[in-house]
């Protein structure tokens, strides 16, 4: 498909025929409008870091085998912070611009809609965090002894060029050097690691599909213990000497947890497990994919947590950040279920006792389904409402079909993606029952819901 330079000449003239052969810099998500660009589909990342802990800077080559949707004249990757120092499309050197967070460039030849293309940046700089519009820390936090790298919602792109929404979901490979004696975990599989000349090379690989805010390259002084569980899941824990003695007993429960959390929501999604540890005040622990990060040893309802969330959250993405109760609600509603069928409260009691809150308290600041903003995506409504929207929806159906539910979720839309509507539809499906208004009243309807 040639256009005669004539025309192009002429569509370029005008400005929506620019807008349209150009991606769009965000894939139009209200709550963070520049996540993720339009125009392609990352298919693979191939990440070559070298981390230099003591001066904190890092020297990066990133790789993406992309595939346009659209024929793209310019296109835009996320990244905030670091320099450019050069963009190759296809080995042709391209024109490139930073804007904000967008890196925008200009390839000598557009890829063509359906066209197979390679992108490589080479950058460097210090990394920082980003801050969340709930003020919270996001991306590649420097620690004493190395970096805290976790990235919800936006941080991927304070260390790679990334279509930073969960959107698109890609494999990866990730070769991060370290000096001698860190450690540098990330996701998946470690394939190899060499040391020379005072440097030691990890490579790790993802290879199945994972939205670019699970991506980790957490770098310390750590513990590291690996083994395989009895279903055969690859176990990576890396732990900082100053939490191993409070980490090791949650740990030790990691192999029963997952196989507790596969009884109840179907096969764990991936091929490899494990935790990483660190000694860092972030405040929060983090999902990344096969492999949760704690920012201190975690409790065991936290470690229930985290692995939930590589059923609800990792394997099953969302399309929207609007609907990230179908990850904390989930995660959180495995909590109350692992304390129940543990010795603990029944789900219950712990519905009870939230809903005996008054109606002025933050739990009923806004809808569980409709968050409003960035802000709020991580607050109580979203986790304990979330939560207490499973249980009634449980309430309603009755337990074998509410399980039902669970595993066909997590089954029909692993490693892709699921939305709300779709999850209702399907609850809709397995019961049989009309589910309207219980879905209306406990993830839309602002205010305190009446119990059913
Ligand atoms: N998804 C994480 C959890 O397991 C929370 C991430 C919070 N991120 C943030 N930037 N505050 O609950
Ligand atoms: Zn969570």
């Amino acid at each position: 498909m040639t256009i005669p330079l004539a025309v192009a000449a002429l569509l370029v003239g005008t400005g929506t025929a620019v807008a349209a052969t150009g991606g769009a810099p965000g894939v139009g998500d209200p709550y963070f409008p520049l996540a993720g660009n339009g125009g392609y589909h990352v298919e693979h990342y191939g990440l070559t870091l070298r981390y230099d802990t003591s001066r904190g800077r890092l020297d990066a080559t990133a790789v993406l085998t992309a595939r346009a949707t659209q024929s793209l004249a310019r296109f835009d990757l996320d990244l905030e912070g670091l320099k450019v120092t050069g963009v190759n499309v296809d080995h042709a050197r391209a024109a490139f611009r930073r804007d904000g967070q967008e890196l925008v460039v200009t390839p000598r030849r557009a890829p063509s809609a359906g066209e197979e293309f390679r992108v490589t940046v080479a950058y460097q700089g210090s990394p920082k965090p980003v801050t969340d519009p709930d003020g919270s820390a996001d991306g590649w936090i420097p620690t004493g002894d190395g970096a805290f790298v976790a990235g919800e919602p936006q941080g991927a792109m304070t260390w790679f060029p990334a279509n930073g929404h969960p959107r698109d979901k890609s494999s990866y490979d990730i070769m991060i050097t370290v000096p001698n004696g860190r450690t540098a975990v990330s996701n998946g599989r470690l394939v190899s690691q060499r040391t020379a000349h005072g440097w030691t090379t990890f490579h790790w690989q993802q290879s199945e599909p994972m939205a670019a805010y699970l991506a980790t390259a957490t770098v310390g002084r750590f513990k590291v213990e690996q083994y395989t569980t009895r279903d055969g899941i690859r176990v990576y824990n890396a732990v900082d000497a100053r939490e191993a003695s409070a980490a090791a007993p949650v740990l030790k429960k990691l192999p029963s947890v997952l196989e507790w959390e596969s009884g109840l929501f179907g096969p764990y999604p991936f091929r490899n497990a494990g935790s990483i540890v660190d000694h860092a005040k972030v405040g929060y622990a983090l999902e990344t994919q096969s492999r949760p990060v704690y920012d201190a040893a975690p409790d065991l309802s936290t470690l229930v947590h985290e692995n939930a969330h590589q059923w609800f959250g990792d394997s099953v993405s969302l399309t929207s950040w609007k609907d990230i109760w179908l990850n904390e609600g989930f995660a959180t509603y495995a909590e109350w279920l692992y304390r129940e069928q543990h010795g603990g409260d029944s789900a219950q009691k712990t519905f009870d006792s939230l809903y005996a809150r008054p109606a002025t308290d933050g739990l009923w600041a806004f809808p569980a389904g409709d968050p409003g903003s960035g802000k709020n995506i991580f607050a109580a409504p979203v986790y304990a409402r979330g939560a207490m929207t499973l249980h009634e929806l449980r309430g309603a159906v009755g337990d074998p079909v509410f399980f039902r539910i669970l595993r066909a979720w997590a089954g029909e839309h692993r490693g892709g993606h699921g939305t709300t509507a779709q999850f209702v539809r399907l609850a809709e499906r397995e019961s049989g029952k009309n589910l309207d208004s219980l879905f209306t009243t406990w993830l839309y309807t602002a205010g305190k819901p009446n119990s059913a």
